[in-house]
């Protein structure tokens, strides 16, 4: 049986799955059966990126699917190096062409790279291909609060979306908060933080138990709960199955603080802190 995902609305309107499906690392044709499995197995929302080369593959994924193109929701992102706006403009076009796409239905600004200081006008870019149809929806990834600050301030629009590092040993309240305080729903990359350690954490083993579920749903239950939209990433169909059943069951109050309580300050995977770190 399918797993029915329920949706979010963003602020422009546009209805968004609340689980969606990372393709980081997924390539070439093995790639684009694992994509095509998670279609299948019931994900419409993948993620992808121009710095990932493969929005070639997920493009393949959708050409092979009965699904129709208006149910899935692809999204792409821009690299650090084509911040300028005509650069920009190109990379979108790029991006579209690679996966044989006539639009995206989310484009994000994968990195702020604030020392090269250009996200602005990559911005601008990004508001200018919505009004031309290459894009249904805008946001960005791994900003902070005055990164957004800029964008309200130079050009009146903010994102819908704010893609940021989230598990629970790096759980993101103050980020999140900001972002709920502006209507900006937070996508959780690295969900399961690339099932690392925390899958061997007592706590979350001990709620796993209680619910007859494993700790990667708990998990993904979590953000769920948090109003996040997690990406889990996995090429193995049943861990893309397992990964989305988790609308069956509820934590508690108290099992969501002692997984809040996981959080560490220094619990970034790669120490990627965006005020600093920069991708290109
Ligand atoms: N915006 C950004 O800067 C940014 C940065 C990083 C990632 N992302 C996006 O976020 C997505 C997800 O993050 P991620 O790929 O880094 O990590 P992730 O989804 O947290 O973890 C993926 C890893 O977990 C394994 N896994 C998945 N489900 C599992 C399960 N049920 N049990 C045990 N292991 C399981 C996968 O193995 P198998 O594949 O072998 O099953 C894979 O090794 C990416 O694919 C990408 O789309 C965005």
């Amino acid at each position: 049986m399918i797993n029915q995902i329920p949706v979010k609305t963003l602020h422009d309107g546009v209805v968004i799955p609340s689980v969606g499906f990372g393709t980081y690392q997924l390539k070439g044709s093995q790639g684009a059966q694992a994509i095509n499995h998670a279609i299948t197995n019931g994900y419409r929302l993948l993620d992808t990126a121009y710095n990932y080369e493969n929005e070639a593959t997920v493009g393949e994924a959708v050409r092979r699917t009965t699904v129709p193109r208006e149910e899935l929701f692809i999204t792409s992102k821009l690299p650090g190096r084509y911040h300028h706006y005509d650069d920009a403009v190109t990379t979108i076009q790029e991006s579209l062409y690679r996966a044989n796409l006539d639009y995206y239905d989310l484009y994000l600004i994968h990195w702020p790279n604030p020392i090269q200081d250009h996200y602005v006008e990559a911005w601008q870019a990004l508001i200018d291909a919505k009004k031309w149809g290459y894009i249904r929806s805008i946001g960005v990834c791994n900003f902070m609060p005055e990164h957004l600050e800029r964008l309200k301030e130079e050009t009146g629009v903010l994102p819908t979306i704010n893609q940021i590092e989230c598990h629970p040993f790096f759980n993101q309240a103050e980020q999140r908060k900001w972002n709920e305080e502006h209507q900006i729903v937070t996508e959780s990359w690295s969900p399961i933080a690339r099932a690392n350690e925390v899958i061997e954490h007592k706590e979350l083993q001990k709620i796993a138990t209680q619910h007859g579920k494993t700790v990667t749903q708990v998990i993904l239950r979590w953000h769920y709960q948090l109003g996040a939209i997690a990406i889990p990433k996995s090429a193995t169909p049943s861990r893309q199955r397992e990964n989305i059943a988790i609308f069956d069951f509820e934590l508690t109050p108290a099992e969501m603080e002692a997984i809040n309580d996981l959080t560490k300050p220094h619990g970034r995977i790669n120490d990627q802190n965006p005020a600093e770190y920069e991708e290109f």
